[in-house]
C-alpha cells in the first residue's frame, strides 16, 4: 500500500461524535496531512481496512510478528483498556507474536508539570497487565527512562519530520487544548518519540485507539525516510501498521467517554465494594423503563454496555429482561456482571500484589532486555550513517 493511496479520497461520513480525534494522512511529496476532526475520514476507513487485513496475515503467521504498544503510567486500568487493548495483547501474545509493551513513563510529562505517584503507578501496570494474562516470560515490558539508546533514536528521527508535520497532528493538537498548558517541546515531538518506541524494537504491529493513528502515521514515515536517506540497500526500519480493537469504544458509566481521571470508569484494581459504590452513584434518566438506546439514553445505554461485556449477552436483551425495574434493578445486576467477571482477575492481581519486589524484578528484567535490543538498533543506525567511530 503507498502511503498517498488513502488520501484520495475526499469523502468523509460522519462518527461517533465522542471521538476527539480521528486518524489522518501523509503525502510524501507536499508533505500533507488532513485531519478530520470529528469525521470518519477516507484516511480512518482505509486503516481500519488495513487493519483487518493485518489480522487476517497475524493469524497466518504469527511468529512473523512484533507487537508493541504501550500505556501512559497516570493511574490505574479500567474495563475501557480491559476490552479495548489488554484482552487483545494477551491474545497477540499467545498467538506467538513476539509482543512487547512500553510504559511510557516520559509521555507523562508531555502534559503534565509532575511526575508525582509514578513508581506507584508504573508498578501498578505491570500489575495490571499480568492480572490480565500478560505472561512476562513471553512479553517484555519496559519504561522509557530506563532505555537510553532508545531514547537516542529521537534525534535522527527529530530530522527526519517538519515542523509543520508536527504542528499538523490533530491528537497533540487536542491534548494541548485539554492540558491547558501552553504547547511544550516534548508535547509538540512525543509522536516522534512514539516512533523510538515502535522502531527500536522493529515493531510491525502496533495495538492502538484511533487517537494514536497519526501517531503510527508518522512512525511509518520516518522509518520511510530513514530507509530511504541513510539504508537504501539494507533498510533498518519496517514500517508498521496499526492494529485497531474490534471493540467498539465502551462508555464511561455516566455515558461520557471513559477516562481515568473522570471518575467514569471501573478500575480493574478496584474492589467489589467499590464497583458497587460506583455504579450505584452513576447517574441515569427519569424514565423507569430500561431500554438500550446509546444516542437518546447514553448514561442507562452505558450501564447496559457495561453489563452485556461482561455477561456476554446482547444489551437489548438485558434491557428487555430488566424493562420496568428500572435503574435499582440494572444497577444492581451490572455490579453482578461486573464483579463476577472481574473476580478472578482481580483475584491474581492481589495475589501478585503481595510480593512487589517480583514485580519490580519484572520490570528491571524487561528494561536489561530492552537495551540489548536498543543498544543493536542504534548501532545499526549508526552504521547506516556512518556514525560508527
Ligand atoms: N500514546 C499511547 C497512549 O497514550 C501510549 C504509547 C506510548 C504507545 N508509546 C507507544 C502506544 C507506542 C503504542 C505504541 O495510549
Amino acid at each position: 500500500m503507498t502511503e498517498n493511496s488513502h488520501t484520495s479520497n475526499a469523502s468523509s461520513m460522519p462518527l461517533n461524535q465522542a471521538a476527539g480525534t480521528t486518524g489522518g494522512s501523509f503525502t510524501e511529496g507536499s508533505a500533507e496531512y488532513t485531519a478530520a476532526g470529528n469525521e470518519m475520514s477516507a484516511s480512518f476507513l482505509a486503516d481500519k481496512k488495513r487493519s483487518d487485513a493485518l489480522k487476517i496475515k497475524i493469524r497466518k503467521d504469527p511468529s512473523h510478528f512484533t507487537m508493541l504498544t504501550g500505556d501512559r503510567p497516570t493511574g490505574r486500568l479500567h474495563l475501557g483498556h480491559l476490552f479495548g487493548s489488554l484482552m487483545g495483547r494477551v491474545k497477540l501474545q499467545n498467538m506467538g507474536v513476539h509482543t512487547n509493551i512500553i510504559i511510557a513513563d516520559y509521555q507523562v510529562i508531555t502534559d503534565r508539570d509532575t511526575t508525582e505517584h509514578i513508581q506507584d503507578n508504573v508498578l501498578n501496570l505491570v500489575l495490571d497487565y499480568m492480572a490480565a494474562g500478560i505472561d512476562p516470560n513471553k512479553t517484555m515490558i519496559y519504561t522509557h527512562s530506563a532505555v537510553p539508546a532508545e531514547n537516542q533514536l529521537m534525534l535522527p528521527f527529530l530530522s527526519l519530520v517538519s515542523e509543520a508535520e508536527l504542528e499538523r497532528n490533530p491528537t497533540v493538537k487536542a491534548e494541548m487544548e485539554a492540558s491547558g498548558h501552553e504547547l511544550t517541546g516534548l508535547l509538540l515531538t512525543y509522536p516522534v518519540h512514539q516512533a523510538c518506541d515502535i522502531l527500536f524494537c522493529k515493531a510491525n504491529v502496533v495495538p492502538i485507539g484511533k487517537d494514536n493513528l497519526p501517531h503510527v502515521q508518522i512512525t511509518r514515515t520516518i522509518a520511510r525516510r530513514f530507509n530511504r536517506r541513510y539504508a537504501k540497500k539494507n533498510p533498518v526500519f519496517p514500517e508498521p501498521s496499526a492494529l485497531l480493537s474490534d471493540t467498539p469504544e465502551i462508555p464511561g458509566l455516566d455515558g461520557k467517554k471513559m477516562s481515568k481521571s473522570r471518575g467514569n470508569s471501573i478500575k480493574l484494581s478496584a474492589t467489589p465494594e467499590e464497583t458497587a459504590k460506583l455504579i450505584r452513584k452513576s447517574p441515569t434518566d427519569s424514565e423507569r423503563m430500561i431500554t438500550f438506546d446509546p444516542i437518546h439514553r447514553p448514561q442507562v445505554s452505558a450501564l447496559l454496555t457495561t453489563a452485556s461485556l461482561c455477561s456476554g449477552r446482547p444489551a437489548t436483551e438485558i434491557a428487555a429482561e430488566i424493562g420496568n425495574a428500572g435503574a435499582g434493578a440494572l444497577k444492581a445486576y451490572t455490579t453482578k456482571v461486573v464483579n463476577d467477571f472481574l473476580a478472578p482477575l482481580r483475584e491474581r492481581r492481589a495475589e501478585l500484589a503481595k510480593d512487589m519486589d517480583s514485580i519490580h524484578d519484572i520490570l528491571r528484567q524487561g528494561n536489561k532486555r530492552a537495551n540489548e535490543i536498543a543498544n543493536q538498533t542504534l548501532d545499526q543506525v549508526r552504521d547506516a550513517m556512518g556514525m560508527r567511530y
